[in-house]
């Protein structure tokens, strides 16, 4: 059996930390599950700006968790990646790792030297002489943050993924799409929205749009004219504590409003992205999306993104397939955070070699 990994998914909010066990079958066992909140602009765009606050929170997961596992799959997301989708003649995949350096120069937006590429062959184009290719460029600064924060909070850092492909891999564990189906991945962050749309089960299109749940507490903090603090508090449901509290019957009720009205123009962006795939041949229509992200948490969001898609939501179950002992893990507690998980499980379910699906 292959040796087990952790799945470090490092967001913009929080560190989410997952390790599964492959059990007989192919059927999956949470072994550890742990979340560490970020303090604010710890992340920004991608890129890691308070690499001690990441260094911390890591090793405050390893202790807390008594982590064992020292090998890490993380992942990276934003505008330091770029996925696209190419046709090249048909070769093997030892050919088309050596020609890649020089073909992928044209498609990419940065130096060749500055990043690091990825193939995978996907399926035969519509020639047989042609083959259809997912071109993975991340940059090699990006990526040296992550795994160098990783690697000082003493861990290994074996696999480097890509947020959107991590969901997909959260989705084939969890789900099973019906034949020909079109399905659309989003998770929806704290700053970033990845977006994963498969095609019969392959990836078709993705994109990371630079939005997520900051813009709520911003806009309930902006309208209410209250602190950053009390407006995430509102978001999240709660009450502000002051003495001098706000007009506790007109506070949820605007809040209210500004959920609904922030949801709405969020999915009117996903859509957006959803459209300009099924935009690009004739007959496409999505049959089904799947959120997840902590985001995923504002019942507006579920029902703004029915109404403009016209297509049935459905919220993420990423423990759905994987068990877990209840006297190890408080049910209640996995519930609450399995929206925010789906990335981290996709991570803990890649092993060393393996390709992504
Ligand atoms: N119950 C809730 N209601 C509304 N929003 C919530 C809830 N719980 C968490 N959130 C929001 O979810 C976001 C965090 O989600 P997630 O953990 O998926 O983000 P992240 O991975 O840390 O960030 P990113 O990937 O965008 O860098 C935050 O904006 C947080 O306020
Ligand atoms: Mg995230």
């Amino acid at each position: 059996m292959a040796r087990g990994i952790i799945g470090l998914d490092i967001g913009s909010h929080s560190i989410k930390l997952v390790e599964l066990k492959e059990a007989k079958g192919g059927s999956w066992k949470l072994v550890k599950f742990g979340l560490h909140k970020l303090p604010a602009e710890a992340i920004v765009d991608g890129a890691i700006m308070n690499s001690a606050a990441v260094v911390e929170g890591i090793r405050d997961l390893i202790a807390r968790h008594k982590i064992k596992t020292r090998e890490v799959a993380t992942c990276v997301s934003g505008h330091s990646v770029i996925i696209k989708k190419i046709t090249l003649p048909t070769m093997s995949e030892d050919e088309l790792n050596e020609s890649i350096q020089w073909e992928a120069e044209q498609y990419i937006p940065f130096s060749i030297n500055d990043v690091n590429l990825d193939t995978q062959i996907l399926s035969q184009g519509e020639e047989a002489s042609n083959m259809d290719v997912l071109l993975v460029a991340a940059k090699k600064d990006i990526i040296h943050e992550y795994t160098a924060a990783i690697a000082e909070a003493g861990l290994k850092p074996l696999i480097v993924d890509v947020a959107c492909f991590s969901i997909e891999n959260c989705f084939d564990l969890n789900e099973d799409p019906a034949p020909g189906e079109i399905s659309a991945l989003v998770n929806v962050g704290a700053s970033l929205v990845n977006i994963n749309i498969l095609n019969n089960g392959v990836t078709a299109f993705t994109r990371d749009i630079n939005m997520g749940g900051n813009q709520f507490t911003e806009e309930i903090q902006k309208q209410l004219n209250i602190s950053y603090e009390e407006a995430e508090a509102l978001k999240l449901g709660g009450n502000i504590s002051s003495s001098q509290s706000t007009t506790e019957a007109v506070v949820p009720q605007e809040v209210g409003a500004i959920l609904r009205s922030t949801s709405e123009t969020l999915a009117v962006e996903i859509q957006r992205s959803i459209d300009f795939y099924l935009a690009t041949s004739p007959g496409l229509s999505l049959g089904r999306l799947v959120l997840s992200g902590g985001t995923a948490k504002i019942a507006g969001l579920k029902d703004a993104l029915e109404s403009s898609l016209n297509t049935k939501v459905e919220l993420a179950d990423p423990f759905k397939n994987i068990s877990y002992s209840p006297k190890d893990f408080d049910p209640d507690y996995l519930k609450d955070l399995a929206p925010m998980s789906a990335v981290a499980v996709g991570l803990a379910s890649r092993r060393l070699g393996d390709k992504p699906a």
